[in-house]
């Protein structure tokens, strides 16, 4: 059965038989992409539906709504991947016919955990399917060899044709299925490279088709270069029902999960892992890592943040030296850049620390991110202490909240939780904003914090030091 494909425009909709630089519409620069046209049969019924109601030729009955109390809420079944942070992140374990997106950048790891996962799967009983696009079968077969028996029991197809794929996953019915990954899958009709828009798109919707009618869970894994150059996965996220980011750095062993975007579950969850000699290790001592390793010296600070439900304890570390360069630099790693430079704005007006002739380093340490208001106070606090080279008093010294553009220390959510941890793991007296509760010691704003954390004269040696 043949299908005709056409071109259309991703800015403003035209269709054009024909590939156009520049689409003839709107007039803008690569923005045609190719795309399977429906079959006659089904482009005649799609249309009917369109321009729908009465007006339609056949009648078909007017359906009644009813209100959401009276519809019936069957609880979703999940399948364990038998990975603790995984099952977690997704919302307590993978929902049969739905898609998942994997995103990560190549060498992170996304091979080994949905290797791992499927293997677990296999183990309890489930049927799987591994569909390599991209290593050989005898590659994959390595990598499994360092993950250990389960992940060998899993069947594998090494292919990229897409309907030949299709009808491996028809004929094997798996449970769970991955495809690894969707760039390098190609269907024959469209004549775009695989992992161009329109193929990819295309690739996605089919298995979607299949998945959704099968009940199969599928995981697509998809690579997303750091300038995010390869538009591939990031067409997909309308359509998955999940969207999980495996971010870390290859040259550090700890790798995060992060749901983007969840249809059966909370995007807030994040798990932490890290990659061992036989494969990735769930991290469940996170904590107690991050503060025992924290140096306690000038510029260093201990976080309590949240990461999604869970409290989790970070040093962040800063360093600030006289600068040559003009425009001083300004670096950060695990944190939002924008609001170092807020934070610097607000140390300079209401703290009293000054940075404007000097770079600024801020690290979060074992390249884990923190993406939250809380953690405003810890960058602030690093940065002074770097800057007056003197460590904070009674470290480790924990902190949170978020800095208002007055120099007031907000209170962020969850307060019990982060003092619960850090009085956990030895961090008293934790500086925190009003209202986090005892066993804080609260702060109203900037200054007050500052008062608390740096020794007496602290200024002063500073002044002495320049
Ligand atoms: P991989 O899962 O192939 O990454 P991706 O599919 O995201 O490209 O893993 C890549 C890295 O992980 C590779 O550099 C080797 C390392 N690794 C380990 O350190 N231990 C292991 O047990 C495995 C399987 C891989
Ligand atoms: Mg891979």
């Amino acid at each position: 059965m043949a299908r005709e494909t056409a071109f259309t425009c991703s800015d403003c909709g035209l269709q054009s038989a024909k590939w156009h630089g520049r689409c003839p519409g709107c007039e803008a620069w690569n923005t045609l992409v190719e795309e399977r046209l429906p079959t006659p049969a089904s482009g005649a019924k799609g249309r009917r539906g369109g321009s729908g109601g009465s007006h339609g030729r056949e009648r078909r009955p007017t359906l009644a709504a009813r209100p959401l109390r009276e519809v019936g809420a069957r609880p979703v079944e999940r399948l364990s991947t038998g990975i603790g942070e995984l099952d977690r992140v997704l919302g307590g374990g993978l929902v049969p016919g739905s898609l998942v997106l994997l995103g990560g950048s190549p060498g992170i790891g996304k091979s080994t955990l949905t290797n791992m996962a499927l293997g677990h799967l296999q183990g309890s009983g489930q049927r799987t399917l591994y569909v390599s696009g991209e290593e050989s079968a005898e590659q994959v077969r390595l990598r499994a060899e360092r993950l250990g028996a389960g992940a060998l029991r899993v069947p594998i197809i090494a292919e990229t044709d897409l309907d030949t794929v299709l009808d491996a996953i028809a004929a094997e019915a798996p449970a769970a299925c991955v495809i690894d990954s969707v760039q390098t899958l190609n269907c024959g009709e469209l004549s775009g490279a695989p992992g161009s828009v329109g193929q990819v798109r295309e690739v996605a919707s089919r298995i979607m088709e299949l998945a959704k009618a099968r009940g199969t869970a599928v995981i697509l894994v998809g690579h997303v270069t750091k300038e995010g150059a390869l538009a591939g996965p990031r067409v997909l996220e309308h359509l998955v029902d999940c969207v999980l980011q495996f971010e870390g750095e290859r040259e550090r062993p700890y790798r995060e999960l992060r749901a983007l975007k969840n249809r059966f579950g909370s995007t807030n969850e994040a798990g932490l892992f890290e990659m061992r000699q036989g494969g990735l290790v769930e991290v469940l001592d996170a904590s107690a890592r991050f503060v025992g390793e924290a140096t306690r010296a000038p510029g260093s600070v201990v976080l309590a943040a949240m990461e999604g439900s869970r409290p989790l304890l970070v040093e962040v570390q800063a360093l600030v030296a006289p600068s040559e360069l003009e425009q001083p630099r300004r670096v950060v790693s695990g944190l939002d850049r924008n609001r170092l430079a807020l934070v610097l704005a607000i140390l300079a007006r209401h703290g009293r620390v000054g940075t404007g002739g000097a770079d600024v380093f801020v690290n979060v340490v074992g390249g884990v991110r923190v993406d939250e208001p809380g953690c405003d106070l810890a960058v602030a606090l690093a940065v002074a202490s770097a800057a007056r080279g003197v460590p904070l008093e009674g470290t480790p010294r924990a902190c949170f909240g978020e800095l208002g553009l007055t120099g007031e220390l907000r209170w962020v959510g969850h307060p019990e939780r982060r003092l619960e941890e850090a009085a956990k793991h030895g961090c008293d007296g934790v500086i925190a904003p009003v209202g986090s509760g005892s066993g804080a010691r609260e702060a109203k704003t900037l200054r007050e914090a500052l008062a608390l954390a740096l020794p007496q004269g602290a200024g002063r040696l500073a002044q002495a030091a320049a």
